[in-house]
């Protein structure tokens, strides 16, 4: 049989940690105006908010996708906040039949909030009662079995769904298009993650230097979850080694302690492009076999590593596979081949030129 491996936790995933949700609670911005960065989604949805408002009606259905870690469950419950309403937190994965979604629709209040976190792992079964609900504000229900069987319609309060995910290609068509509005979130700025980590380091009561605050930033993967994890990692190397004062050789120390190199990757991320360098000559090659090559899950490579290695602009998705850029040379210290560029990138000819 085969055995389950124990993985590291990993410092640098966006995915939430087991420790991660008290730390999570208490950092987390309950309103619009605390939440820093994510500039273009805060205006729209200011603006969504206000004209619900001034309507009197919900709010219309949101759609949140982007990388782990980014803010999506945060802007639900921010929304719930600003709208005074309740907020019903659930997961795709935990609604595994019709009557569990049927159960949450049928017990809300006028303009309640259901969130859905990971909401492109609804059951086809599951989304089929959400349709109707989004759309006519109506569940139908079934009597009885066989021919006899009839259908009930019921009808629901107006509620707002709010879902998440960090697959948005996974969505089904139907369900993707009943969402009024549909908001990417994205990596934030370095300078946004420092102002975060300000703020989180005052709640938490951690004496931080600005250079301090400046080499966490740095390392954060653009991911508020992960500046954050960093923070309470280097303060408690901080505490026990210099004093409790995180200052930028205290931070930096602590990083590196952590194998978060200088730009945030950690041994995953140089194992991912180390791999397809050494054993794939740079790529193109496909994730499923750079997953099993390093032994990682191709889910867990597809949402927490790639996204961060593309942004960075270490790793193309071609058709062929992944290829690692000429920046992952650099970074890794290794000499970029002379065409590489060239022939990993090279198109298959659909016609004759
Ligand atoms: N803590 C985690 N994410 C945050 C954000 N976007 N703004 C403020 N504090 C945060």
């Amino acid at each position: 049989m085969k055995e389950k491996v124990e993985k590291k936790e990993r410092v640098i995933s966006g995915k939430p940690a087991e420790d991660d949700s008290s730390l999570d609670s208490s950092l987390r911005p309950r309103r619009l105006a605390d939440y820093i960065g994510q500039d273009r989604v805060k205006e729209n949805l200011k603006i969504a908010i206000a004209a619900a408002q001034k309507r009197g009606e919900a709010l219309d259905h949101i759609l949140f996708y982007g990388p782990p870690g980014l803010g999506k469950t945060t802007l639900a419950y921010i929304l719930a906040a600003e709208m005074g309403v309740n907020i019903k937190n659930t997961s795709g994965p935990a609604i595994a039949r019709p009557g569990d979604i049927a159960a949450i629709l049928t017990n809300l209040r006028p303009d309640d909030i259901v969130f859905i976190d990971e909401i492109h792992r609804l059951s086809h079964v599951v989304e089929e009662v959400l349709y109707p609900a989004m759309e006519d504000y109506a569940i139908d229900l079934m009597m009885g079995k066989g021919p006899g069987a009839r259908s009930l319609r019921l009808s629901l309060p107006r509620f707002t769904l709010v879902g998440a995910t960090t697959r948005y290609a996974l969505l089904s068509a139907p369900l993707r298009d009943r969402f009024g509005s549909v908001y990417r979130l994205d990596f934030y700025e370095e300078g946004a993650i420092g102002e975060i980590l300000v703020r989180s380091s005052r709640i938490l009561k951690v004496p931080a230097e600005d250079g301090g605050i400046a080499e966490i930033a740095r390392r954060a993967r653009g991911t508020p979850r992960v500046a954050n994890r960093l923070l309470r990692r280097v303060r408690d190397y901080a505490e026990v080694k210099a004093g409790g004062t995180v200052s930028r050789d205290v931070a930096r120390e602590a990083l590196t302690r952590l194998e978060v190199d200088e730009i945030g990757l950690d041994q995953i991320d140089h194992k991912v492009l180390k791999t397809i360098i050494e054993k794939f000559d740079g790529g193109p090659v496909g994730l499923e076999t750079i997953a099993a090559s390093i032994s990682e899950e191709a889910d867990t490579i597809m949402d927490v590593y790639e996204p961060y290695l593309l942004q960075l602009g270490f790793l193309d998705r071609t058709p062929r596979g992944r290829v690692a850029t000429r920046l992952a040379y650099e970074h890794l210290g290794l000499r970029y081949p002379k065409g590489q560029g060239a022939q990993a990138n090279a198109q298959p000819k659909l016609w004759a030129e």
